[in-house]
């Protein structure tokens, strides 16, 4: 049967054109594209997720359109691919690497396999809560340990609270809601001290936007036989947050644990196929962290303009001291179409705000200045 348009000719046309969405260039030649969806969505602008607004890439649609064919079959027998496309950048073997919908369900694996049969999981707080949040599930205890003065994750603190029960300690790197980095030398001195008594998790979602040399990610102790576990995820740098693709890298019987407890074929095809493409697409990587450092050195500058503190960022996000209740704030904000961040107790004066395009930063910056303008008059 001759088809009035053959999937070569489609994707010629440009089946982003086709589909009636707005391209743009950026000055180093990347191109990306408003969705119908994101200017629906443009009713709220959404600072509160820490999503990238740039994707997903031209190239990661293509390999999504180019997929619909295989809608219709199983994924998970080419799941060895995108594996071993990330076991090549990382120099370990594909049995190194497990693929989850989102690094979520990587938590949700480590926080099950760990916390059951009286497992204890330490961790900071604030942090991501993901990983706790399986294992108070599942009735593991969870031991908190408070950010230091300056909001550093207290790794001497976290040492000192190891029980005999603690079978897994997830460290955040860089922290969310903090943005904040460990240095590279602490973190690989601790993990490798923790690791001889249980398994660490380095959450990395946000390793791909930090520049700072002090940083580094923990895949070598991976590499090294510690018994450390490292998560990254697609939703961030690679802007595919609703596709929910994420992966974990530890040694081949750790991986072997984790399995147990995923759901199968949980990583469908249309992800898959846009992770491997985004993947190999440096150039929107990249831009991705040239506008998302773009739009936190615009968002410094208003925050300095109306004298508010704000912690240092190596993410999408920034902290920020509000100097009122965040709850209130975002309701405030909310009437004015923006969405910021939910509250991270104890620090409830404090906003985390997402990085969004410069013109929702622009938007974000006159409705602040009316709600913080409002809030002084009283
Ligand atoms: C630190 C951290 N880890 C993990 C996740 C989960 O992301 P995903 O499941 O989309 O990979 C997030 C999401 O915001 C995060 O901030």
């Amino acid at each position: 049967m001759q088809l009035p348009m053959n999937r070569r000719q489609w994707l010629k046309a440009g089946a982003v054109v086709a589909a009636g969405l707005a391209v743009q260039r950026d000055v180093s030649g990347v191109e990306w594209v408003i969705s119908p969806s994101s200017e629906r969505d443009q009713k709220f602008i959404r600072l509160h997720s820490n999503e990238n607004p740039y994707g997903p890439s031209r190239r990661a649609r293509r390999a999504m359109i180019a997929a619909f064919d295989e809608g219709c079959r199983y994924p998970s027998g080419h799941y060895e691919e995108l594996k071993t496309l990330i076991a090549e950048k990382e120099n370990v073997s594909p049995d190194h690497i497990i693929l989850g919908a989102g690094s979520h369900e990587i938590l949700h694996m480590a926080g099950v396999a760990y916390g059951l049969e009286g497992g204890e999981v330490l961790t900071a707080h604030p942090t991501y809560e993901g990983l706790e949040h399986y294992a108070r599930m599942i009735g593991a205890y969870v031991h908190r340990v408070p950010l230091t003065e300056d909001f550093q994750i207290d790794l001497n603190a976290m040492d000192r609270r190891i029980t005999q029960a603690v079978r897994l300690v997830f460290v955040c790197n860089p922290n969310n809601p903090t943005g904040r980095i460990l240095p590279a030398d602490r973190l690989r001195e601790f993990c490798r001290a923790i690791s001889r008594r249980t398994v660490v998790l380095v959450d990395e979602a946000y390793h791909d936007y930090v520049e700072a040399r002090e940083y580094s990610s923990m895949i070598d102790l991976v590499r090294e036989g510690y018994n450390v576990i490292v998560s990254r995820t697609f939703s961030k740098i690679h802007a595919l947050a609703g596709l929910r693709v994420g992966y974990g890298l530890a040694r081949p019987d750790i991986i072997a644990r984790l399995n147990q407890f995923r759901t199968n074929h949980s990583v469908n095809i249309l992800g898959l196929r846009a992770a491997m493409a985004s993947y190999q697409d440096v150039p929107f990587q990249d831009f991705s962290r040239r506008k998302n450092a773009e739009a936190r050195a615009y968002l410094y500058k208003v925050l300095g303009e109306l004298g508010r503190r704000y912690i240092p960022s190596h993410t999408n996000f920034v902290f920020f001291h509000l100097g009122w209740d965040v709850t209130a704030f975002r309701q405030a904000m909310k009437e004015h179409g923006v969405l910021v961040g939910r509250p991270f107790p104890p620090y409830t004066n404090w906003c985390r705000l997402s990085l969004g395009t410069m013109e929702e930063m622009e938007l974000f910056a006159r409705a602040f200045r009316k709600v913080m303008g409002r809030k002084a008059a009283g």
